[in-house]
């Protein structure tokens, strides 16, 4: 068998299109142009090619979108001071604060300080919070890509075993709990591992959706999954640069061992990333409804 390829890029472009016609109905009818504020601190080249990555996307749907880019030595006073210049800015619906951050600022505190209404990243308590009661809120990008994907494909979670690799915030953890929630999309019977987990290959194999978050290239190999598996990649790991100076990326999973016993597998690059990117734009326009009372 050889899989089906979840291509991320090209439902991502679907649902961009749908946002562009929605961004322009929010001009056209209400005057309304969602604004978003991107906030990096410091040059991490993949966190630097990300925020790029959500401006250009930003620009091209029509969003109004500004990124701020702050000095690696940027102390958390002037970083919390930032965030609340934006919460009582108007004109900005969406505050994003590309994470990590230096470890010398609190990041739990500069996220709480972002206004839960404009957390389009939904990682303020107040949305984590609502997103596990199963309750209207912004739901974190990564995850939400990945539902979108599985659904847009025609993947059945109901009954399914979704085994999960990684247990971060921004990821594991969510994705996890959105599975098992009874909902479409949902009413999956969910596993999450993460380090110390005594036998991983055990329950990779007993996996119908394998979904591997660690960030380590290729650590789930082919004898780790079983035939017929639905493999979501979120690792984007770069394993080295090409003589152009583009770094070259590998996921988390051995795609090329994996893609002759899986149904289904997303690529890296051109899977989950591209989905991340446009669910901070639904979340984006989401924040501008709200804030002019359409939703
Ligand atoms: N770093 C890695 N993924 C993300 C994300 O989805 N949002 C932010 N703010 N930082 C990240």
């Amino acid at each position: 068998m050889s899989a089906k390829i979840l291509s991320g890029t090209e439902t991502a472009k679907t649902i961009r299109e749908e946002l562009t016609v929605e961004v322009a109905e929010l001009k056209d009818k209400h005057n309304v142009v969602p604004g978003l504020v991107t906030i990096l601190v410091g040059e991490d080249p993949a966190s630097q090619s990300y925020v790029t990555a959500k401006n250009k996307t930003a620009k091209a749907l029509g969003i109004n979108s500004e990124q701020v880019t702050l000095p690696v030595d940027t102390n958390e006073e002037d970083l919390l001071a930032l965030v609340e210049k934006y919460n009582n800015d108007a004109a900005v619906n969406g505050i994003l604060v590309q994470l990590p951050l230096p470890k010398h600022v609190n990041e739990a505190k500069v996220l709480d300080s972002i206004d839960p209404n404009k957390d389009v990243d939904g990682f303020h308590p107040v949305n984590v919070g609502n997103m596990v009661l199963g309750e209207k809120c912004f739901l974190p990008c990564t995850p939400h890509g990945i539902l979108e994907l599985l659904q847009r494909s025609g993947t059945e979670t109901s009954g399914a075993e979704v085994v999960i690799v990684g247990r971060s915030n921004i990821v594991g953890k969510p994705i996890a709990n959105l599975m098992l929630q009874k909902r479409e999309g949902g009413n999956a019977t969910v596993t999450l591992c993460h380090t110390r987990t005594k036998d991983l290959a055990f329950h990779t194999k007993r996996a119908d959706i394998l979904i591997a978050a660690v960030g380590v290239p290729k650590v789930i190999t082919g004898d780790m999954v079983k035939e017929g598996v639905v493999v979501i990649d979120v690792g984007v790991n770069r394993i080295g640069k090409a003589e152009s100076g583009k770094a070259i990326l590998a996921g988390d999973v051995d795609f090329d061992a994996i893609k002759e016993k899986a149904a289904a597998i997303t690529p890296v690059p051109g899977g989950v990333g591209p989905m991340t990117i446009t669910m901070l734009m639904k979340n984006t326009v989401q924040a501008a409804k709200m804030a002019n009372g359409l939703l």
